[in-house]
């Protein structure tokens, strides 16, 4: 595994990729809520594997659960009690991991059990850390905007965080360039921690990030962990019958249980893209998973800042397959072919 410094501002070092816990390994059998059970050995196989080969940087939050999506309230913290087992039974050294975890999203019904208050931060903080078994967290995201919060009040409390030794570093995920700015903006005129990274979606067909959120980590030395590198799976090829050039749906994948997955990726456009893609990788020698997961990385040497992708597994093989990604050299004209084809696109972030 390669590690890198996760930001200039920052002397904190990662994996290359980073392993994420929105989706997990699943049963075929569904709860009463129609949620996926998790399938807690494979969990387990995935991450004894993940550690032994140098993927130290997890990456989850208080409100996912890792087989339904959106997670109702009854199934909220699922993953981070699944990770805090995880970590105990297979003895794991938590001084060598590097864990994230998130804040913002709905955790119970009342006015403040959402947002970026204070209060709902300092409840959160505790029970993420109940929930993970964990003293500390490496990095705190705040996991969107909130408009109703004042910008002041979440950064003096992410500040407090540090100080009380529950947070490491300061993350932002989502939030619009505008608002993220004043966030930097403030940490910088308070004397507060600083943001140390981004966490955005960016994937060869979604690439929005590239207008104002890379020029801000470059201008203010923050670093960027990507999420769904995949495209949630669909870069993966696994839904494209290539003979019969149409969509297909393997049992128990993604687009089995997330409707607004399959309406977002399955259009004609982007059945041709595909397809196109998927021969590039082949003529390479790599799959569309692991050029995906390269092409990622390799953007780092265009944008000049970190880019650390962040995937999810449901079995041990894609783990195996996207760690293999890391070391795959694209050159100018690999990037140049991808920049083409990805602006046949027909959607954005
Ligand atoms: N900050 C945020 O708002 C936010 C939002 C989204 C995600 N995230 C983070 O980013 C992580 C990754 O996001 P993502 O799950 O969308 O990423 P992704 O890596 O684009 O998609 C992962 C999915 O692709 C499929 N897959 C992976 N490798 C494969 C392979 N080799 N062959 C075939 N299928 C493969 C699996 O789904 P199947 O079930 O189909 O096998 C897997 O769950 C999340 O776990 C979470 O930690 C953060």
């Amino acid at each position: 595994m390669k590690f890198k410094r996760i930001s200039r501002n920052s002397g904190l070092k990662v994996s290359a990729i980073s392993l994420g816990m929105w989706h997990l390994p699943r049963l075929p059998e569904k709860d009463e809520a129609g949620a996926y059970k998790i399938d807690v050995d494979e969990v387990r196989r995935v991450f004894r594997y993940a550690y032994d080969h140098g993927v130290i940087f997890i990456d989850t939050a208080n409100r996912y659960h890792g087989g339904i999506s959106p997670v109702p309230l009854t199934h909220v913290g699922y993953a981070e009690k699944i990770l805090g087992k995880v970590i105990k039974e297979l003895g794991l050294d938590r001084e060598e991991l590097v864990i994230a975890t998130k804040v913002r999203g709905r955790m119970s019904t009342g006015p403040n059990g959402e947002g970026l208050s204070r209060k709902h931060i300092m409840w959160q903080i505790r029970e993420s850390l109940r929930r993970m078994q964990l003293d500390y967290v490496d990095i705190y995201y705040a996991h969107w905007y909130d408009p109703d919060t004042p910008k002041e009040e979440t950064m003096s409390t992410f500040n407090d965080l540090v100080r009380m030794g529950l947070v490491r570093y300061i993350g932002m995920s989502n939030i619009p360039g505008y608002h993220l700015v004043e966030y930097v903006k403030i940490a910088e005129e308070r004397g507060y921690e600083p943001i140390v990274v981004l966490q955005y979606k960016y994937n060869l067909m979604e690439r929005d990030i590239e207008r104002d959120i890379i020029p801000i980590a470059q201008r203010f030395g923050m670093g960027l962990a990507v999420y769904s590198p995949l495209a949630g799976g669909f870069l993966t090829g696994k839904y494209v019958d290539l003979k019969e050039r149409k969509w297909v749906i393997p049992e128990l994948s993604r687009a089995t249980y997330m409707e607004s997955f399959v309406k977002r990726y399955f259009t004609k456009e982007n059945l041709e893209l595909l397809i196109e893609f998927i021969e590039f990788a082949k003529g390479k020698g790599v799959t569309p998973a692991q050029l995906a997961l390269a092409w990622t990385i390799n953007m780092e040497k265009v944008w000049n800042v970190p880019i650390i992708p962040i995937i999810s597994v449901s079995k041990l093989g894609q783990l195996e397959e996207a760690i293999s990604a890391v070391d795959i050299e694209l050159s100018s004209d690999d990037l140049k072919y991808l920049d083409e084809l990805s602006k046949k696109a027909r959607f954005g972030a």
